[in-house]
């Protein structure tokens, strides 16, 4: 994990909140390739969701009014159990304690040195408030959404009003979601502002069982199909004692990372708990009337909830690679082509001869259609590697032979093969490339 944070770092992907400030605890900002990296784990998301004609997006404010969460539960129930040591002032987690380290010399438990003196648990609400209009009193608390899934329950009338929609279908929404967590940390894993991608499937309540079996098969086969070795993923169904209250089964999509199996995405079966609560809170009928039949009912819903911070970084771990190639050592992001920031950087092999011309030309030809990088700076080995760091599939060398016969050559990421192409059929090649099946060389390495 700590070369993954180094390299995130290096390349401009990830850098700590408020850097020059100190930082931030546990927030983050996202450079170039970052935004670029977790767009495209975004769009690959919509593209699965929206490709198919039973679902619908939705974008919900972050703001909300506070009775959604007194409906949702959140106000009473989202909160976590923490205990403060008064000698050194740090907070814990109280049902983590095992996996935690007191911050004092020599390391151990919370709770387990001659000094540790901690606080009884109390409940920690996660949710941040804040206040809506300029007077500051409990009228005006409102809250930093903790999930965007409320927001497609309390729309659920006016979608199924202008989707003409039934029963199977779905609302996808991504958005940022906010959680005070007490123990945020490993990186990018668990911060307190993150990206959530979520879809709520409404179903008959009789096809419940079988939509969720379906999710969970659809979400582990889309972490896959991208790339993800599935000797580092595995679904966990919930024990009873850890089903959240809304849900009657739950199962997380995990990835086995350097610190353990943990979760990437939560698929629950939730019932008819918040079409249900939010009915009884706004007085709203939420329920599903099919004209043909003449039947009522209030659909239970099936959602996969995903972390967009936590796929991405997902996908970098699953990608970090290191190898010697004559003789020198190597760093490579093997990223899905679909998932790399920068599909192809063109490269002049020297910075003249009418080289810089022609590569500028392959450029051209090239950005309008897929993200592209244009290098001329330093030894072409430094650029190679500078591109495998970033996880750019395809290196585009324009040399001497090139103003001859408008051929470049073609390097790939991973096998190192060269091709020489004409630069005329570049756009084609790519788009062709970028269309078929892929999958980790680590997998074969392996
Ligand atoms: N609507 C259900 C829900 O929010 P969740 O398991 O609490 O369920 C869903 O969150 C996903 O959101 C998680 O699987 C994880 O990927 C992501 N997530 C949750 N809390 C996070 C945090 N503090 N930092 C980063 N990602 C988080």
């Amino acid at each position: 994990m700590d070369k993954i944070v180094a390299l995130c770092k290096r390349r401009g992907f990830v850098f700590p909140s408020s850097e020059i400030y100190g930082g931030l605890g546990s927030t983050y900002d996202f450079g170039h390739y970052g935004v670029l990296l977790k767009a495209n784990v975004k769009n690959e998301w919509w593209h699965a969701m929206l490709s198919r004609d039973d679902i619908v997006a939705l974008d919900s404010a972050i703001l909300q009014h506070p009775r959604v969460w007194e409906a949702s539960g959140h106000l009473a129930g989202f909160s976590d159990p923490l205990v403060d040591c008064r000698t050194c002032k740090a907070r814990f987690r109280a049902d983590h304690l095992g996996d935690l380290q007191c911050p004092q010399k020599p390391s151990r438990h919370p709770g387990e040195g001659p000094d540790c003196d901690l606080t009884e648990a109390r409940e920690f609400n996660l949710m941040f408030e804040t206040h809506v209009g300029p007077v500051k009193d409990s009228a005006s608390v409102a809250y930093l959404r903790p999930e965007t899934a409320q927001g497609i329950f309390i729309n659920f009338k006016n979608v199924l009003q202008f989707a003409r929609k039934r029963p199977p279908f779905g609302i996808a929404q991504v958005g940022k979601s906010f959680r005070n967590e007490i123990t945020p940390g490993n990186f990018i894993f668990r911060t307190r502002e993150f990206e959530q991608m979520e879809m709520e499937y409404f179903v008959p309540p009789a096809e419940a069982e079988r939509w969720y079996r379906h999710w969970i098969e659809e979400r582990e086969r889309w972490y896959v199909e991208l790339g993800i070795r599935p000797d580092h993923l595995r679904v966990r169904a919930h024990g009873p004692a850890e089903l959240s209250h809304y849900s009657s089964d739950t199962s997380d999509v995990e990835y086995r990372f350097p610190i353990g199996w943990l979760e990437l995405e939560g698929i629950a079966n939730r019932g008819d708990f918040d079409l249900g609560r939010h009915a009884e809170f706004s007085g709203e009928r939420l329920e599903y009337f099919d004209q043909g039949s003449g039947e009522r009912y209030v659909p239970y819903v099936i959602e996969p909830a995903a972390g967009a911070d936590r796929a991405t970084l997902a996908f970098l771990v699953d990608a970090y690679d290191e190898e010697e190639v004559e003789g020198e050592q190597r760093t490579v992001l093997r990223l899905h082509p679909r998932l790399a920031p920068v599909k192809v950087a063109v490269l002049p092999l020297v910075r003249k001869d009418g080289q810089p011309e022609l590569a500028r030309e392959a450029f051209d030809a090239l950005r309008g259609t897929l993200q592209a990088e244009y290098d001329e700076g330093g030894s072409i080995g430094r650029r190679y590697r500078r591109q495998d760091e970033i996880g750019t599939p395809w290196c585009v060398t324009i040399d001497h032979r090139s103003l001859e016969d408008r051929t470049v050559t073609v390097r790939d990421r991973d096998s190192l093969a060269q091709d020489r192409v004409a630069i005329d059929a570049l756009p084609a090649l790519f788009a062709a490339r970028l269309a078929q099946p892929w999958s980790s060389p680590k997998l074969a390495a392996a």
